[in-house]
C-alpha cells in the first residue's frame, strides 16, 4: 500500500475474527517497528506477544476481573481527566458522544463489551520499558507503537491500541515472563476485522489550524 493509504486506512478495530496471524508476519511487523527513532538510539522497548493458550488464559482472567468488578491498576497511572487539557477533555467527550450516537446506544454496551473480551483479538502485543526511566522513553515507545500498527496495516492486519489490554499488569507479568524491573506500558490488539458495524466507526480530528502553528 502507498504510505498515505496505510495511514488513512489504519483505525481502531474493536472486534476481530478468530483467524491467527502467522508468527513470521508478527516477527516482520515488529522488525519494521524497530526502525523507529529513539533517544540516542536507546531502543528502550521490549515487546511481548500473547497468542494461543497464553492469550486464552489472559482472556479468562479478564472475564473474572469483570465479574468481580475489579478496577484497573496499570503500571503507568491513568491520572484524572482533569490532568488533560480542556481541549483534550472536550475531544474525549465528543469521541464518546460520537460512539454513542453511531451505535444508537447511549450506554455504548457493545463498545464496552468488546473491551471486556479484549476485542476477540487473536494476538495481543505488550510494550514494556525498564523501570525508573526519565519519561522520554515514553515518547520513543509511542512512536514504536504507531510504527507497529502501520506495519501491521501494510500487511492487511488491523489493530487497536488500548489501555484495556494493560489494566491488570500483575496478572500479565507471570504469563508473559515480564521481569519485575519492567513496566507494562501499553497494549495493542492485532487481527483481522470481523464483520461488525463498530469497526466502521470513524473518529474525527481537529481542524489543522487548531493544532498547527507555522511562524515565518
Ligand atoms: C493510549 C491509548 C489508549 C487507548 N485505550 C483504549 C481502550 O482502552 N479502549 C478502546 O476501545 N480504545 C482505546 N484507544 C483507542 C482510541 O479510542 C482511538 O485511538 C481514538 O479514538 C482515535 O481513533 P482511531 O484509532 O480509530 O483513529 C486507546 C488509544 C490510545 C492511543
Amino acid at each position: 500500500m502507498e504510505f498515505k493509504e496505510v495511514v488513512n486506512k489504519r483505525h481502531s478495530v474493536r472486534n476481530f475474527k478468530s483467524d491467527e496471524i502467522p508468527v513470521t508476519v508478527l516477527q516482520d511487523i515488529v522488525r519494521t517497528a524497530q526502525r523507529s527513532p529513539s533517544w540516542e538510539n536507546s531502543q528502550p522497548w521490549n515487546v511481548y506477544i500473547a497468542t494461543g493458550e497464553t492469550l486464552k488464559k489472559i482472556k479468562e482472567i479478564w472475564v473474572g476481573k469483570y465479574k468481580e468488578k475489579v478496577k484497573g491498576s496499570p503500571d503507568m497511572p491513568t491520572g484524572h481527566r482533569t490532568n488533560f487539557s480542556e481541549r483534550s477533555q472536550q475531544n474525549m467527550k465528543d469521541f464518546m458522544g460520537a460512539v454513542a450516537e453511531y451505535s444508537g446506544d447511549p450506554e455504548i454496551k457493545h463498545f464496552l463489551k468488546m473491551n471486556e473480551v479484549l476485542f476477540n483479538a487473536p494476538a495481543l502485543v505488550y510494550l514494556t520499558l525498564g523501570k525508573g526511566h526519565t519519561g522520554w522513553p515514553i515518547y520513543d515507545l509511542g512512536g514504536f507503537g504507531l510504527a507497529l500498527m502501520l506495519a501491521a496495516k501494510d500487511q492487511g492486519i488491523d489493530s487497536i491500541p488500548a489501555y484495556e489490554i494493560v489494566k491488570f499488569p500483575a496478572e500479565l507479568r507471570p504469563l508473559l515472563s515480564v521481569p519485575e524491573d519492567e513496566e507494562i506500558i501499553m497494549g495493542i490488539a492485532l487481527g483481522y476485522a470481523a464483520e461488525d458495524g463498530i469497526n466502521d466507526f470513524s473518529s474525527s480530528r481537529l481542524p489543522l489550524e487548531e493544532v498547527l502553528t507555522i511562524k515565518q
